[in-house]
């Protein structure tokens, strides 16, 4: 049985350029599909897709989206995408057989083990699922105490440190993380084994102005360098980018392409996704699919680089961090 795991990450920054966002980070599970099946009397929302993982992102997206009734190629070379907000669990009586649709519902457990409120639902580095608490919480049964891996960023997240003038604003209502567009100024947090899954990086970035270097929106990017999720200019206009680095160092890249415009001063909803089974990566703007690229290299050495880092870093481009000069002694 193949799981994807939808990996997330959201945050809210603020780029002066400067980014982030609204609503509390959303982890989903997508389970084994049930082919020729369909929920019924649930459905919120029907959009036509390019693809199963259009569908997932539009779960992902939209809050109230517990599973979804994806069905089979129509008019245009479409799918159809209708999400629920509701599932098999709540409704069994509602989950019909209907040929050329299929059944996508979430994981309502983790590893066999359902996982107490709040906590995470983390592959470890056998490739076992595992709930994981926040670290400053009790120990729990069902639960090992971890990290947390998806952040508000609004000034609520212990494990969140900001460095070189990173603030918190008010923008839109909303507590963000600011970042003003100094090189150096990041905030940090715990570094998350993905080095063996599929994942999805998912974040709300407001880019306020163009800071004329790179932004690293979330990222490990200095030697041995692992991953970004990027904002670059090419060819006179800002694209956002994914950057995958597998250990392999013949060929260092598993993906890197840019795809999509980043329009300034307004809220977007960016997002990343890397399938290992189906050796793909992906880019999205608020939902929609801007590009994708297949894995380059060899097929067998798709781990990303184990770089040792043990913090992951928003808006910082650590290879280009400028360090302090030495002090004699
Ligand atoms: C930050 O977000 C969390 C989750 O949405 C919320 O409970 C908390 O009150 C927020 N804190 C601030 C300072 O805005
Ligand atoms: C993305 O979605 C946000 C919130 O719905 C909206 O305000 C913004 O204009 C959208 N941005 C783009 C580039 O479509």
């Amino acid at each position: 049985m193949t799981m994807l795991i939808l990996y997330a990450v959201a945050f809210k920054l603020f780029f002066a350029c400067h980014v982030l966002s609204q609503d509390t980070c959303r982890i989903l599970e997508f389970i084994e599909p049930e082919a020729d099946s369909y929920l019924e009397h649930h459905v919120i929302q029907s959009t036509l897709v390019d693809d199963n993982d259009q569908c997932e992102i539009n779960c992902y997206v939209e809050r109230m989206c517990l599973s979804f009734n994806f069905g089979m190629l129509g008019p245009g070379n479409k799918f159809t995408c209708e999400l629920s907000d509701s599932d098999h669990y709540q409704h069994p009586g509602d989950l019909v057989s209907k040929k050329g649709f299929s059944y996508h519902p979430t994981a309502k457990l983790c590893g066999g083990l359902a996982c107490p409120h709040a906590a995470s639902c983390l592959p470890n580095q056998q490739g076992n699922l595992r709930c994981v608490c926040p670290g400053h919480w009790p120990k729990i049964t069902n639960c090992e105490r971890g990290f947390l891996f998806h952040w508000t960023l609004n000034g609520s997240d212990p494990l969140v440190s900001l460095h070189n003038g990173a603030s918190h604003k008010t923008a839109d209502g909303r507590t963000v993380l600011y970042l003003d567009g100094n090189q150096r100024s990041y905030a940090e947090t715990p570094a998350i084994p993905i080095q063996k899954i599929s994942f999805s990086l998912l974040c709300w970035v407001k880019v306020l102005s163009l800071p004329g270097h790179p932004i690293h929106i979330y990222s490990d990017w200095s030697t041995p360098h692992q991953f970004r999720l990027a904002i670059m200019e090419l060819y006179g206009s800002s694209r956002l980018c994914v950057d995958l680095r597998r250990s392999d160092s013949q060929s260092k890249t598993i993906v890197y392409f840019c795809d999509g415009d980043i329009t300034i001063g307004e809220w977007m909803h960016v997002a990343a996704t890397w399938s290992r089974e189906n050796r793909v990566g992906k880019l999205y703007i608020n939902g929609t699919k801007t590009g994708q690229q297949t894995a380059l290299g060899p097929q067998d050495s798709l781990d990303l680089n184990p770089s040792g880092h043990t913090v992951f870093d928003i808006g910082l481009k650590r290879d280009s961090m400028v360090k302090a000069p030495c002090m004699d002694t």
